[in-house]
């Protein structure tokens, strides 16, 4: 099959490499000319396990290539997928679509024989339609058919989800269309990968149902960390006790400092603004949001609280800035307003993060970025770890103790137990596992 896959973002490079991988002939588009640049030289723009030598491998095997020219690569095309950003709209949380409708207007103007378009990005419903309408208008004879793929890829973990996906969606209504689909996704067929056809729309929200239920169930047990906090109970053991029944399973219940990234607090608000939109308000999707962006800012308080609240002239070392581990993406990650809710305390920051730091300079240039974890806490009075990168995961906690002017360690991944932690002479705190008969040394203490 001939693919074009326009956007060459982290779901546009990593489905035109994995469909080149199944065999298909595949070009990635992008209007950004440096990204392409940077492709066609062989870099990844972005950090991703595993793109590099799948890229590579699939650009010398002649299946993949790399242009900003829409206009040749959609000709002759058996299916286009539309793989842009659709961030929040300002104002209203809506999906900002006019990138979506851009490119399909461009794809129109393009197609020169029966094309299957299909949207890849996450839309909100009806976006299908929309699609369809600004094609029928731009070129009334494309034959054409608009379907809507919705792409359930996690990042740090994407050729993986993308080969090994739980389910694919296809919102498709036309023979043919489902047709081409199926054969391009044959080779997942074959390892037993469920290809569901819906309606258009019903993919559409499916998509949105589903990081809407992720963000609920992470959300549902950071409340739930709160509660044991207060009561001297441990969440770690309560997602794991509640986790192993198979009615709720184990993933997405790890207590935290609130979801973050490039996917849920947007999809959340743009689903939240659809159902007011059609007068069906999804409350607990609303209270979900909300609790959650307390949450990010409220960490800082965790930080706060060994010097009695007061982060004046305090120099806090923050490890890992981006919203998940194997990732340089930066999206609303929850470092950006806990570092901010730092700052605004008093307190002057440093961190280091493995990829993240180049985008994190921009959003944060007041930030102290430091070459390692070591360099990170020397000299502070605080470490919080905010991303759970396995490099972290094994710190010399003598050294960090020594280098530090305080051995302040805030744990908001629960990476550490904390018994062996306040051993070592730490002030440790974590989420929801603060049980009330775990003793810790007081600031006053380790003064005295
Ligand atoms: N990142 C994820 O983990 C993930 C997972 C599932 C779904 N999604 C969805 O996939 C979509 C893309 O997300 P992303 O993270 O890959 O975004 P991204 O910002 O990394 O990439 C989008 C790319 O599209 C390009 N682009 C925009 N308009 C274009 C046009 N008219 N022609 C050619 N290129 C154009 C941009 O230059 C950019 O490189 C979003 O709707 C997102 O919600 C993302």
């Amino acid at each position: 099959m001939r693919v074009c896959v326009v956007g060459s973002g982290y779901v546009g490079l990593v489905s035109g490499a994995c469909f080149a991988d199944f065999g298909h002939t595949v070009v990635c588009v992008d209007k950004d000319l440096r990204k392409i640049e940077s492709l066609r030289a062989g870099r990844i723009p972005i950090f991703e396990p595993g793109l590099e030598s799948l890229v590579e491998t699939n650009a010398k095997a002649g299946r993949l290539s790399f242009t900003t020219d829409l206009g040749r690569s959609v000709a002759g095309a058996d299916a286009v997928f539309i793989a842009v950003g659709t961030p929040s709209r300002r104002g209203d949380g809506h999906a900002d679509l006019s990138y979506v409708y851009a490119a399909a207007r461009e794809i129109a103007a393009a197609v020169t024989s029966f094309t299957v378009i299909v949207t890849k990005s996450t839309v909100p419903v009806g976006t299908g339609d929309e699609v369809e309408r600004i094609i029928r208008e731009v070129n009334p004879k494309a034959d054409v058919a608009v379907a809507s793929n919705p792409e359930f890829l996690r990042e740090g973990a994407a050729i993986r989800d993308f080969k090994h996906p739980d389910r694919i969606v296809i919102g498709v209504s036309d023979d043919r269309a489902q047709a081409v689909l199926q054969e391009i996704y044959r080779p997942l067929y074959l390892n037993q990968a469920p290809i569901m056809v819906t309606g258009r729309r019903t993919a559409e929200l499916i998509k949105y149902a589903a990081n809407a239920f992720l963000a609920t169930k992470i959300t549902f047990i950071n409340e739930i960390a709160d509660l044991a906090e207060r009561v001297g109970a441990d969440v770690q053991q309560i997602a794991r006790g509640i986790g192993l029944d198979n009615r709720i399973g184990s993933k997405f219940l790890h207590a935290g400092p609130g979801f973050g990234g490039s996917c849920f607090p947007k999809d959340t608000r743009a689903l939240i603004k659809t159902a007011s939109d059609y007068d069906a308000p999804l409350r607990i999707v609303e209270s979900v949001l909300a609790v959650n962006e307390n949450r990010k800012r409220a960490m800082a308080k965790k930080v706060a609280a060994p010097f009695g609240g007061n982060l004046r002239g305090k120099t806090v070392g923050v490890l890992g800035l981006t919203f998940k581990p194997n990732t340089d993406d930066m999206r609303e990650a929850p470092a950006i307003p806990l570092i901010t809710a730092l700052q605004d305390m008093g307190a002057t920051v440093r961190a280091f993060d493995p990829e993240g730091m180049e985008h994190s300079k921009l959003e944060m240039p007041e930030v102290a970025y430091c070459a390692d974890a070591y360099e990170c806490v020397a000299g502070a009075d605080a470490l919080v770890i905010v991303t759970e990168w396995e490099q972290f995961r094994a710190l010399d906690l003598d050294r960090v103790k020594s280098e530090m002017n305080c051995p302040v360690l805030i744990d908001l991944r629960n990476i550490y137990r904390p018994e062996t932690v306040r051993a070592k002479g730490f002030i440790y705190d974590s989420v929801g596992r603060s049980s009330a008969d775990v003793t810790s040394p007081r600031i006053e203490d380790l003064a005295s």
